[in-house]
């Protein structure tokens, strides 16, 4: 049985302990680790586990061998390499890391110790990004002529309560903070990614960007990213055109609705349904999966630098007035 630690018990680390963590089925969470003690208490109340103030405190206590990582973005590095050193299995969120040194060292430090890296990178573990794929590798939209993706929403509430995700430091930006997801369900359905242009639009870069993706395959994607814009709970995040018809990616923040939707001369389908917020016990559950059996999980560390790379790359090109910028390769 794997023993988890779950590090940052803030908004995210308190909607995955309610979901994943809590419950007569749920996997073993024996420590809930923050440095604000009122928000691990609050984990360990919903999910049995004992609270700490610091992840070397809470392995010493609880022996745990695996770490569930939830901080802010320029943390991650840091606390992946001490769960790593510890000996612990690690699934981190996303983005993998700041830069892509950092990100290397985690990547070699998972390989060298033969420990699980997972990233907690959604899409890849949707129902509508794999029917997507599924009908793109049949051939049921033609020639894919190009791929359309948006992520349009409001960022309030909880998401803002620290400041540092629309602050000036180092975790901050549409880009970092959303702009892996977006790559990671376009390099799904279209591969890897080779150059990046970046625009800022509307005011504020750090508030809203469209980008361009040429992929090695020739194809192309465009991207906007924004939290300045009301979102439905209910979003088309890709639509893929084709010769021979268009499919949709729809995700579903708050029902069922998320689904592969699927239109040809012939008629209209839609396939799957499901809701955003279940991919996070998918997350979890692959993670211990890859653990059990010695193996690598659906996002391991190296897919995690594929992404980041290529906001990177991204960040870049803004800061260089939208000039192409090429992909690094891990
Ligand atoms: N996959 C998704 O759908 C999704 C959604 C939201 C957030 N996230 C990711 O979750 C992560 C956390 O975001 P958030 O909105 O919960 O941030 P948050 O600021 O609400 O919470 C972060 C918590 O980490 C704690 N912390 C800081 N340093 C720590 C340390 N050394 N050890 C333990 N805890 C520490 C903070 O005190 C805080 O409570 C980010 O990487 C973000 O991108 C992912």
């Amino acid at each position: 049985m794997t023993r988890i630690a779950l590090v940052g018990c803030g908004a995210m680390g308190e909607i995955v302990a309610r979901s994943v963590y809590a419950g007569p089925d749920a996997p073993t969470l024996v420590a809930a680790v923050d440095p604000d003690l009122g928000r691990a208490a609050r984990v360990a109340a919903v999910t049995g586990a004992a609270p700490f103030a610091t992840l070397a405190e809470a392995l010493r206590v609880t022996g745990a061998t695996a770490a569930d990582v939830r901080v802010p973005h320029h943390l991650h590095a840091e606390v992946v390499l001490e769960a790593l050193k510890a000996g612990c299995h690690v699934l981190v969120e996303k983005p993998l890391a700041t830069s892509l040194p950092e990100a290397r060292r985690m990547v070699e430090a998972a390989v060298d110790s033969g420990l699980v890296l997972a990233v907690a990178e959604n899409y890849p573990h949707l129902r509508a990004v794999l029917d997507a794929r599924a009908a793109l590798d049949a051939g049921e939209v033609g020639d894919v002529l190009a791929i359309l993706s948006t992520r349009a929403y409001r960022v309030d509430g909880v998401w803002i309560r620290d400041g540092w995700r629309r602050g000036e430091g180092p975790s901050s930006g549409v880009l970092l903070d959303q702009g892996t997801h977006q790559v990671s369900l376009i390099r799904h359905l279209s591969g890897p990614v080779e150059v990046v242009t970046a625009h800022p639009a509307g005011g504020r870069a750090s508030d809203a960007v469209v980008l361009t993706l040429r992929m090695t395959s020739g194809g192309i994607a465009t991207s906007l990213l924004t939290w300045s814009s009301p979102g439905p709970a209910v979003q088309t995040e890709a639509t893929v055109v084709g010769t021979g018809g268009r499919l949709d990616v729809v995700v579903d923040y708050g029902g069922t609705g998320g689904a592969c939707r699927l239109w040809t001369p012939d008629g209209s389908e839609s396939r799957g349904a499901e809701n955003y917020y279940d991919s996070h016990r998918l997350v979890v559950d692959d993670w211990l999966r890859a653990i059990r059996v010695g193996g690598e999980a659906v996002v391991p560390g190296r897919e995690g630098f594929d992404d980041l790379a290529v906001v990177l790359a991204a960040v870049d090109s803004l800061e260089r007035d939208g000039a192409p910028v090429a992909v690094e390769r891990a």
